[in-house]
């Protein structure tokens, strides 16, 4: 008897990839998908996928989602948004899926997609930095301080329990099915005809400022066979960092996604942060800025020796895969 899966979030950019690893997992028997808006499973040509309309912030749609599963793997998430609905979801939600899962019979794993953002832009961080360095966020920036809450809330949960709980940590996710990253660039938005002509000429194109610091990206794909590794593997439980080797410049993001690169002074991004951080009241879209502030890169070592997961895709194969499906 193979495994029955429970997936929250299975029609994001990073569910649709994760579904279909699990779906060819000859160990897994059985998904069933979870999330608010309606989804056709057939449309995506899995065989063994269930999808029910569900929200995590409804504690009874959890508790009957994870009751029926040997593995939950919790993905949904408020990524892009203000800080109210993120916490709302985020937080309230993300602790229901822990305390159902810890509550319910038949879990004996929990998967559960933090960041890289988890560990906050402390200028302290280790660079590379390891899975043992904690998870502290940063304050002023909601996603962050989400990502190191919730494994705080984890860690509190589970204290106790048998479940073995696999956290795994991405940088930014990228490739022709996350095209996120490409969509959050302002000048995507421009009108057709307007966006063509500043691709023509290049001093037209919008500019991206470049402080210097290196970003780590990792493939979709590549996440997803993490993801349907952690579900069914034998090997240690705990938290695994995950992104593609080698690093991309913020000058090579801005050239593959239609921009012009134009280097600024670390300093000033450092500023701008610094500035940022002391007013009373920024858009929530703004806090994602602080990101730039510090480099945090990540050392993989513990996925490819533990988990024994193996990246198809470098860093900069996984932008130049995005830059091609634009
Ligand atoms: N993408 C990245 O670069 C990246 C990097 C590191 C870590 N991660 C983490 O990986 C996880 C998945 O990310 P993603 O990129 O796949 O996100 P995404 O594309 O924004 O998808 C979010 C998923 O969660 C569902 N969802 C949102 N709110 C929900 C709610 N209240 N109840 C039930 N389902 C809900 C969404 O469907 P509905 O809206 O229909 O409910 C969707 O299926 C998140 O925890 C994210 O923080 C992502």
């Amino acid at each position: 008897m193979g495994l029955t899966v429970a997936v929250t979030g299975p029609t994001g950019e990073i569910g649709i990839s994760a579904v279909t690893a699990l779906d060819r997992d000859p160990v897994v028997d059985r998904i069933i998908g979870m999330a608010r808006r309606p989804f056709d499973p057939a449309g995506q040509g899995w065989a063994k996928v269930e999808y029910r309309q569900g929200d995590i912030t409804d504690r009874a749609a959890v508790d009957g989602l994870v009751a029926e599963a040997d593995v939950v793997v919790h993905l949904a998430f408020i990524i892009m948004g203000t800080r109210e609905e993120s916490a709302r979801v985020n937080l309230a939600g993300t602790r229901n899926v822990f305390e159902a899962t810890v509550a319910a019979q038949r879990p004996r794993r929990l998967v559960y997609t933090s960041s890289v953002a988890a560990y906050g832009y402390h200028s302290d961080n280790p660079t590379p930095i390891t899975e043992d360095v904690p998870p502290r966020g940063s304050p002023e920036h909601y996603y962050s301080e989400q990502k190191a809450a919730c494994e705080k809330a984890l860690q509190e949960i589970v204290d106790g329990s048998d479940l073995e709980v696999y956290v795994l940590r991405p940088c930014i996710v990228a490739g022709p099915k996350a095209p996120a990253l490409a969509e959050v660039m302002p000048w995507n938005h421009l009108p057709g005809p307007v966006k063509r002509v500043t691709q023509m000429l290049p001093l037209l194109k919008p500019p991206l400022p470049d402080p210097g610091i290196p970003m780590q990206l990792v493939h979709h794909d590549d996440v997803a066979s993490a993801i349907a590794l952690a579900a069914t593997t034998s090997a240690p439980a705990g938290a695994y960092n995950l992104a593609g080797d080698g690093v991309v410049s913020i000058s090579e993001v801005a050239t593959e996604l239609g921009a012009r690169p134009v280097r600024v002074p670390k300093v000033a991004a450092t500023a701008a942060s610094g500035l940022m951080a002391r007013l009373p009241f920024i858009p929530s879209s703004l806090e994602w800025l602080h990101a730039s502030r510090t480099s945090v890169v990540m050392d993989t070592t513990k996925a490819k020796t533990q988990l024994g997961w193996t990246p198809k895709y470098t860093g900069a194969e996984t932008l130049s895969a995005l830059g091609r499906s634009l």
